[in-house]
Order: structure tokens, then C-alpha cells, then sequence
């Protein structure tokens, strides 16, 4: 199975697909063979980003059937080594997609050859988008250095953990889950994965294992995108602790990418910006990024219900 990376985050704007699509392109001029995914639907604009301006197939031909197979409606790039499935002609919400849809994406995502591929999945915590994210261990959150943005983020991997655990459960069980998790660690702790986590390993030990052998392959990733010169620079570790302090999730920070205005003029000329502004601090960052992704060689999740 190839490399699967989703790539969200809580806000629209923060840079998602920008990001998405620069690290595509680092990825394949670093020789691995790649794919990005425009699963942000309704508001898919991923083909733009790489220089297809009309692309002929896309996602929407295979959730229609028009297109069986997911691999005939990867389009190519103007850039070696980088293909797309592009989300530009749907006309309906990725939160739409059915039971069925969803779980006959997963599959066909699972079975693409590729090195890479990368989602570039819409904001917001669709059950959808959680369901993309936990496909792979290698989820990666944008947010802005603004703590709207932050905020976001959090309550995004909190509900990728949550709709993992909720998985094992039928409704009864996971709402006498919530309601001990609160006797025993206190009001709103059933709001917490680590508070319900340690209940499940008194009531539900064999899941709990399950739970604790996937949820320690997670390696969740994080990119604060737009960094001002005033900004907090260290604002990225600053998460990764708050999230192992407060919610017992471990996430790892990947790196900074500073804002630049060039990006904005690069997206409006429609060119690449990491071939326009080479120099700048903001390529210099996702150069440093893109390394990581090709450079990881970890084992891939297959999910339980897939
Ligand atoms: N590092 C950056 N520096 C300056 N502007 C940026 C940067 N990243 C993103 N932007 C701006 O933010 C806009 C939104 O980015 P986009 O990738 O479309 O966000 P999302 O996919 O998260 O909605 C871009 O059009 C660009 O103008
Ligand atoms: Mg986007």
C-alpha cells in the first residue's frame, strides 16, 4: 500500500491546499512517484494549484460510476512524477458521500500505486474527512498561528480519536463509557480520549489493546502555516505538548512555513511558487517539509472496518 497523507485542518484559508500542493511537487521532484487527491469537494480547487486549469475526469466520474475504476481518473501534471484526482467538477458535499461511497473510496485509495498520496481534505470535522484521515497514520494538521485556527485543530484530532474509539461500540456502550469515564475522572471527561481510554482498559480490555496498538502507530503531524516575523515561533511544540498534557494524544511538529506575499502572486499568475520564489524563507521551509514526507518510511494503518 502506498504512502496515504491526509492533509486538513479546522479552517478554511489556512493554506491547506497551497501546502498540499507544494509538498506534491517536492515529493515528486525528489523521484517518488505521486498523487494528490482533491477530497475538499465543493470547494475543490487543487487542479488549479498545479496547473491543470480544466482537468477532464476527476473524483465525482468514479463516485458516479461513470469511471469504475479510481486509478482511470488520475489526470496527469505539467510536473514529472505528479498526478491528480481532481475534485473540480463535483457539485455535491464530501459530507454527502454515503456509507457505501465512502468505504468504496477507502478501498480504492488503499489499492493505488503510488508512493505518495496526499489528500487535501476540506475543513471541518465531517464524519467523512475523520474517516479519511484515520486510513493512514501520517495525518497532518495546517493551521495558522491565530488561535481560531488553533482551536480548530484541536477539535479536529480530538474527533479523529473519538470516531476511532466509537467504532468498537454500540450507542449503549459508548454512553455508559462517557458516563464512568465522568464518575471516575471527573464532569467533561468523557470529553477526553485518554479519560475514556483508561475505562475501556478496565471494561473492555481486548479493545483496549486493539485501541492502543493503532492509536501508538499514529504519528499525527503538524504545520503552522503563515508565520509573521512577530509571530510565536514556538507555538508548534507548544501544541504538540498541550495535546499530550491535555488530551494524551501524541502529535509530532514538522516545521513552520512563513508567510509570504509572493504566494499569493505566484497563485494568482497560476505558477508554481517553489519554482518562481525559490529563495524565499517560505520555500526554504517546505523544501525542509517535503524532505520528511519522502524520507518516512513508516508502516501503513489498514483500518478494522475497511
Ligand atoms: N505561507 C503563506 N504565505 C502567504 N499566503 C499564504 C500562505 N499559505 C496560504 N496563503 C494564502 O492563503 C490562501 C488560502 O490558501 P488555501 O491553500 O487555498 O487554503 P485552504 O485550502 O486551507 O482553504 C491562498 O490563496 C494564499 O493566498
Ligand atoms: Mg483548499
Amino acid at each position: 500500500m502506498a504512502h496515504v497523507w491526509p492533509i486538513g485542518g479546522g479552517k478554511g484559508g489556512s493554506g491547506k491546499s497551497f501546502i498540499t500542493s507544494s509538498l506534491g511537487r517536492l515529493s515528486a521532484e525528489l523521484g517518488k512517484k505521486t498523487l494528490i487527491i482533491d477530497l475538499d469537494l465543493g470547494a475543490a480547487n487543487l487542479h488549479t494549484l498545479v496547473g491543470v486549469p480544466d482537468p477532464q475526469k476527476g473524483f465525482s466520474d468514479f463516485i458516479r460510476k461513470k469511471i469504475p475504476l479510481l486509478e482511470d481518473t488520475v489526470v496527469e501534471t505539467p510536473s514529472a512524477n505528479l498526478f491528480l484526482i481532481s475534485g473540480a467538477h463535483d457539485n455535491f458535499d464530501i459530507a454527502n458521500l454515503s456509507y457505501e461511497q465512502k468505504i468504496r473510496t477507502l478501498r480504492a485509495i488503499a489499492k493505488l500505486d503510488f508512493d505518495r498520496i496526499l489528500l487535501d481534505l476540506g475543513a471541518g470535522t465531517s464524519f467523512n474527512t475523520l474517516d479519511f484521515f484515520l486510513i493512514s497514520q501520517n495525518g497532518i494538521f495546517i493551521t495558522t498561528p491565530e488561535p481560531t485556527s488553533v482551536e480548530n485543530v484541536y477539535r479536529l484530532i480530538r474527533s479523529i480519536y473519538f470516531r476511532r474509539i466509537r467504532y468498537c461500540f454500540n450507542v449503549t456502550e459508548f454512553k455508559e463509557l462517557e458516563v464512568e469515564a465522568d464518575r471516575q475522572f471527573g464532569d467533561g471527561s468523557f470529553n477526553r480520549p485518554d479519560s475514556l481510554m483508561k475505562v475501556i482498559s478496565r471494561t473492555h480490555p481486548e479493545k483496549y489493546t486493539q485501541l492502543n496498538i493503532e492509536f501508538d502507530a499514529f504519528r499525527f503531524k503538524l504545520i503552522i502555516n503563515q508565520v509573521r516575523k512577530h509571530d510565536n515561533a514556538a507555538l508548534g511544540l507548544q501544541m504538540c505538548r498541550m495535546m499530550d498534557k491535555h488530551l494524551g494524544l501524541n502529535m509530532e511538529f514538522l516545521g513552520n512555513v512563513a508567510y509570504d506575499e509572493h504566494v499569493h502572486d505566484a497563485i494568482c499568475q497560476q505558477v508554481s511558487f517553489l519554482e518562481r520564489y525559490p529563495y524565499t524563507k517560505t520555500a526554504t521551509d517546505l523544501r525542509e517539509i517535503g524532505k520528511q514526507i519522502v524520507e518516512s518510511a513508516g508502516r501503513q494503518l489498514t483500518l478494522r472496518y475497511m
